[in-house]
């Protein structure tokens, strides 16, 4: 009952967001009346949506008047920086959209329709999906800057779309210069991180695919997040590509929610990455490796000095860091 619960909580706040609901009571409380004239919605059942927000706790009513509760307030209210918007938009469409191929996908043993296009079919959608990425990647940025060896030269960042992994490793290395290739249309907001952080002439956004031979020779790359949207085959396929381009000497990073999480991952982490890897399965064709996995690919691409590199961050992302045989 508890999930039945949390399954019906989560789309009454998925749904009320695409309506608008959390920007408007952003502005102050207001009747259901109110709302629905402002929302252009029917009278009805609008205030049977608010009363179940309530119950919810997304939001609370003092006589006939609606106001953000302590679950959306700020957190859903994008007007005041709401920073879980993004993922509530991208993951209310993931569960109400992708995971109802999820029985078609186990028994066909791949996604029903492919990830990236469904996502750029909505430029919304695209939108949300990189400023989640980007707000889970400015908190663990810092860390991720601590924790990599220093950083010289060209950097590659595979994948890299809203760019704010490079942005902090050049910040972080002022010899360091860095491309990032990923789909046009992740790069939109990449293009604005780097203008915004006046890096325009160290870090470059090259439109490509990963399928694409992958070009140069770079001191460093960066495969962040990326090896789990791709089946074993893929994945390792993109390791030992993205070794030959690198020089002797150069090296990789990885960073991954591994399957076998840190010691110190409680019940709720473990939950989540589960979760969270059946996604991958059902939407992508991915899923969570385990570190030997990433590793053993490594390793197979000549990489040696595979290391797997805890955050100093209360985090399940940790970075898995090899080397190029120096010649
Ligand atoms: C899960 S995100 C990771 C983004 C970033 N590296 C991070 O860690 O926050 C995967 C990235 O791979 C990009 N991507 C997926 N398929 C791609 C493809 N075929 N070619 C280029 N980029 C692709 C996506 O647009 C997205 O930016």
């Amino acid at each position: 009952m508890i999930d039945l619960i949390g399954a019906m909580s989560f789309r009454t706040a998925g749904t009320a967001q695409r309506l608008g609901v959390f920007e408007l009571l952003g502005a102050g409380p207001q009747p259901a009346a109110d709302l629905a004239a402002k929302l252009g919605l029917p009278a009805e059942p609008l205030p049977v949506l608010l009363d179940a927000l309530v119950a919810f706790g997304y939001l609370v009513k003092t006589h006939d008047a609606y106001a953000l509760g302590p679950a959306a307030d700020p957190w859903l209210d994008r007007t005041a920086g709401g920073g879980f918007a993004p993922i509530l938009a991208v993951w209310h469409d993931l569960i109400g959209e992708l995971w109802t191929g999820l029985e078609a996908s186990v028994r066909a043993g791949a996604p029903p329709e492919p990830f990236y296009p469904w996502l750029v079919r909505s430029p919304d959608r695209v939108r949300d999906f990189q400023d989640m990425l980007a707000g889970l990647a400015r908190m663990l940025a810092p860390a991720v800057a601590e924790a990599a060896p220093p950083l010289t030269g060209s950097l590659l960042d595979v994948g890299g779309g809203h760019a704010v992994y490079s942005i902090a490793l050049c910040q972080a290395n002022p010899d360091l210069r860095a491309t990032v290739i990923d789909l046009p249309e992740a790069l939109r907001q990449g293009s604005v991180h780097v203008e915004r952080a006046g890096l325009a002439e160290r870090v470059q956004l090259v439109p490509g695919d990963l399928a694409d031979h992958i070009d140069g020779r770079h001191d460093a790359a960066l495969l962040f997040n990326i090896v789990h949207g791709l089946d074993r085959e893929a994945a390792a396929d993109l390791v030992a590509r993205v070794a030959r381009a690198l020089r002797p000497g150069g090296v990789l990073l990885v960073l991954e929610p591994f399957a076998d999480p840190p010691a110190g991952a409680g019940a709720h982490d473990t939950a989540l990455l589960a979760g969270f890897s059946l996604n991958l399965a059902a939407t992508q064709g991915g899923r969570l490796y385990t570190f030997d996995e990433v590793a053993s690919w490594a390793s197979a691409a000549g990489l040696t000095g595979v290391e797997r590199v805890a955050l100093g961050t209360p985090s399940t992302d940790e970075l898995l860091v090899a080397r190029q045989e120096a010649q």
